[in-house]
C-alpha cells in the first residue's frame, strides 16, 4: 500500500506571510479604535490608576496631550469620562456647564475639531455620592424615569460643549429615546448616540471603579445592568435602543461576551461596537508584568478577535499604542 496524499492541504495558504496576508479575512484599523480617557477635576498632575498600569486620571491639561497623541496615531475616537471633585445625590456636576467633562469637551473640540470623533460617557455613577447610575427613590432604589430627566439634561450639556457622540451607559429603560428627544428639541439633531445597549453586570469593571471613582456605596448594579446568563435580553435591548434612535450600539464587556457581539452583529441594522473593559486590560497587563504572556501579541490578538466576532469599533485602553503597532 502506498501512503495516500491528503487531497486537501489548507497549509498551502499559510506558508508565507504574504500568503497569509492575502487571505486574511479580518483586519484591525486604527480608525476603528476608540480610546476611553478619564479627566479628573481639581488635580494638578496626572494620577496613575494602580489597577490599570499605564492608564491615568488626566488633568484638564494632560488630557489635551493624550487626545492629540491619539489623533496623531490615527485613533478613530475618544470616549471621555469626567471625575468630579464634588458629588451629590443627583450628580449635579454631570450637567454643569462648568463641570470637568464639559470643560474638557470644549478644550478638545477646539484643539482637534473633527479630526477625531469626540464622544462622552453619559451616566451618573461618577457624579453621584451614592455611586449609582441614576437618582434614587426615598427607599434607595434607582428611579428609572427621574433618571431619564437627568440624562436628557446631561446630553444637552455635553452637546453644548461640543460632543459629537454621546454614550449613554446607565441601562435605564427608555434612555435613548429620552436623550434623542432632548437633543433634538435643543437643536442638536446632529449629535449621535452610541448606546451601551447590551451592558452586563460584570465583575470585569472592577479596575474602572478606581479610575472613575464610581463604585456603588451600597448594593450593586444587577437591578439595571444585564445578567451575564442572558443573550436574548441583549438582542431585545439592541432592538429597543435602535427603535428609540440609537445610531450605534455597543456590547460590553468584550472578550468574555464575544458570542453576544456575534449575535448582535448578525441582526443589528446599525454599527456594533464592543468595549474591551478595564478588567480585560488589567488581566493582560498583570500577566505581562509577570512575563507570562507576550503583551503586544495578546493586545493585537484580542482586538482582532473582537473584529472577527463582528464588532465594527472597539473601545480599548490600548488604542493609541495599538494604533502605533498597526501602522
Ligand atoms: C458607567 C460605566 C462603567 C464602565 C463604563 N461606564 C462602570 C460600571 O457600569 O460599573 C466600565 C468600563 C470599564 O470597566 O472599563 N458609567
Amino acid at each position: 500500500m502506498t501512503a495516500r496524499f491528503p487531497t486537501a492541504r489548507p497549509r498551502r495558504l499559510r506558508r508565507t506571510p504574504a500568503l497569509r496576508r492575502l487571505v486574511a479575512e479580518t483586519r484591525v484599523r486604527p480608525d476603528e479604535l476608540i480610546l476611553p480617557v478619564f479627566v479628573k477635576e481639581g488635580i494638578d498632575a496626572p494620577r496613575p490608576v494602580p489597577s490599570m498600569p499605564g492608564v491615568v486620571q488626566h488633568t484638564r491639561e494632560s488630557v489635551r496631550k493624550a487626545a492629540e497623541e491619539a489623533a496623531e496615531a490615527g485613533v478613530g475616537g475618544l470616549m471621555l469620562f469626567g471625575v468630579p471633585e464634588f458629588k451629590d445625590e443627583r450628580g449635579s456636576a454631570a450637567d454643569d456647564p462648568g463641570g470637568v467633562i464639559q470643560l474638557a469637551l470644549r478644550d478638545l473640540s477646539a484643539d482637534l475639531g473633527t479630526d477625531i470623533v469626540l464622544m462622552a460617557d453619559l451616566c451618573l455613577d461618577e457624579y453621584t455620592s451614592h455611586g449609582h447610575c441614576g437618582v434614587l427613590t426615598p427607599t434607595g432604589e434607582v428611579d428609572n424615569d427621574a433618571t431619564l430627566e437627568r440624562y436628557a439634561s446631561i446630553a444637552v450639556a455635553q452637546a453644548a460643549a461640543g460632543v459629537q457622540v454621546v454614550g449613554p451607559s446607565g441601562m435605564m429603560d427608555g434612555q435613548v429615546g429620552a436623550i434623542r428627544a432632548a437633543l433634538d428639541q435643543a437643536g442638536y439633531t446632529d449629535v449621535a448616540i452610541l448606546a451601551y445597549a447590551a451592558k452586563y453586570a460584570s465583575a470585569f469593571y472592577g479596575p474602572f471603579r478606581d479610575a472613575a471613582e464610581g463604585a456603588p456605596q451600597f448594593g450593586d448594579r444587577a437591578g439595571y445592568q444585564q445578567d451575564p446568563a442572558n443573550v436574548r435580553e441583549a438582542l431585545r435591548e439592541v432592538e429597543l435602543d435602535v427603535g428609540e434612535g440609537a445610531d450605534m450600539v455597543m456590547v460590553k464587556p468584550g472578550l468574555a461576551y464575544l458570542d453576544v457581539v456575534a449575535e448582535v452583529a448578525r441582526t443589528s441594522p446599525v454599527p456594533v461596537a464592543a468595549y474591551q473593559v478595564s478588567g480585560e486590560y488589567a488581566m493582560v497587563e498583570a500577566a505581562a508584568q509577570n512575563g507570562w504572556l507576550d503583551r503586544e501579541r495578546v493586545i493585537l490578538e484580542t482586538l482582532l478577535c473582537h473584529r472577527r466576532a463582528g464588532a465594527a469599533q472597539v473601545l480599548t485602553y490600548w488604542a493609541t499604542e495599538a494604533a502605533r503597532l498597526l501602522r
